[in-house]
């Protein structure tokens, strides 16, 4: 049976030790043809940047072949159900199968029905299992050893689904997690929490900031943006000269979640997580298929 990647769960703790074993080696830049004659779609239903792309640049530097089904042009706008259209991809023999959808639960429904890999590249606000990868990653880079390591995730938690996989994912690696929001932003969860980001600010090891989710808003969600930011961007001034890394998933909204100056510190990891992002990629794709 194939094997899928629908959350961070579905991976042993030796399972993604491994993997980040082999990303450090792919971290090195080269192309590895170990996966010629392989196909991969990618199904995206919901916007991606960074994430498609990161994909694609990991299947090219394995030597996959890839396809991007085109959901605009495609027969799901012509009444198809989206099972339907798996089926007759899966019919046409795809090694892996990468979709996006904004539905919680879809990649999980669909890869019960399909005889190739499922990889779950976001799904509504449930999960983001690469995303959540590449962040240990990147945080076990920098640390060596996370067990104990506190982090402080900040932003709009309740619908965010990489905040969501994050969670999980670091407590199993041992790491501290308190979350930072405003009640509207919060979860329900047995974890730490505060609304004031001082009061974790000199304990922290790690800041993982996130976007506000407004795409997945209700109307009821009333609040001001900018007096969100207030209080919530992370700054130069804020952070001062603590020593601690900061992460975010991307896209940033610049001055909203994290301020320019802060960008272009050290201490922000935003583009070595796109980095490690490829290098995850490829060795999530290389275990799909070759085991
Ligand atoms: C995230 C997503 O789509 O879940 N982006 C990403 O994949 N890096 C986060 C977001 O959209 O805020």
């Amino acid at each position: 049976m194939a094997k899928h990647l629908i959350e961070t769960g579905d991976f042993t703790k030796h399972e993604i030790e491994s993997l980040f074993c082999d990303a450090h080696s792919f971290g090195d830049g080269r192309f590895y043809r170990m996966l010629q004659e392989r196909i991969i779609i990618t199904l995206f239903f919901e916007n991606s940047t960074r994430t498609k792309s990161s994909f694609e640049i990991a299947a090219k530097r394995l030597g996959a072949e890839i396809v991007h089904f085109d959901v605009s042009k495609s027969s799901t706008k012509k009444g198809e159900s989206l099972a339907d259209t798996i089926a007759t991809l899966d019919a046409m023999r795809a090694d892996i199968m990468i979709l996006r959808h904004e539905r919680d639960g879809v990649p999980r429904m669909l890869s019960k029905q399909v005889n190739c890999s499922v990889v779950n590249a976001g799904d509504g606000r449930f999960s983001h299992p690469t995303q959540a990868l590449l962040d240990l990653f990147t945080l076990t880079k920098h640390f060596g050893n996370v067990d104990g390591k506190k982090i402080a995730i900040v932003g709009d938690i309740k619908n965010s689904r990489v905040a969501n996989a994050n969670i999980t994912l670091l407590q199993r690696f041992g790491m501290d997690v308190t979350l930072v929001a405003p009640d509207y932003f919060l979860p329900k969860t047995d974890l730490q929490t505060t609304q004031n980001i001082e009061e974790v600010i000199d304990s922290v090891d790690a800041i993982m900031s996130l976007r506000t989710q407004q795409e997945r808003h209700e109307k009821s969600t009333n609040y001001r943006l900018d007096e969100y930011a207030k209080k919530y961007c992370l700054t130069k001034k804020l952070i001062g000269d603590r020593d601690l890394i900061i992460l975010h998933p991307g896209p940033v909204n610049r001055n909203i979640d994290i301020d320019d100056e802060l960008l272009l510190d050290p201490r922000c990891k935003v583009l070595e997580q796109v980095k490690n992002g490829v290098d995850i990629r490829m060795a999530v794709l290389k275990k799909l298929i070759l085991g």
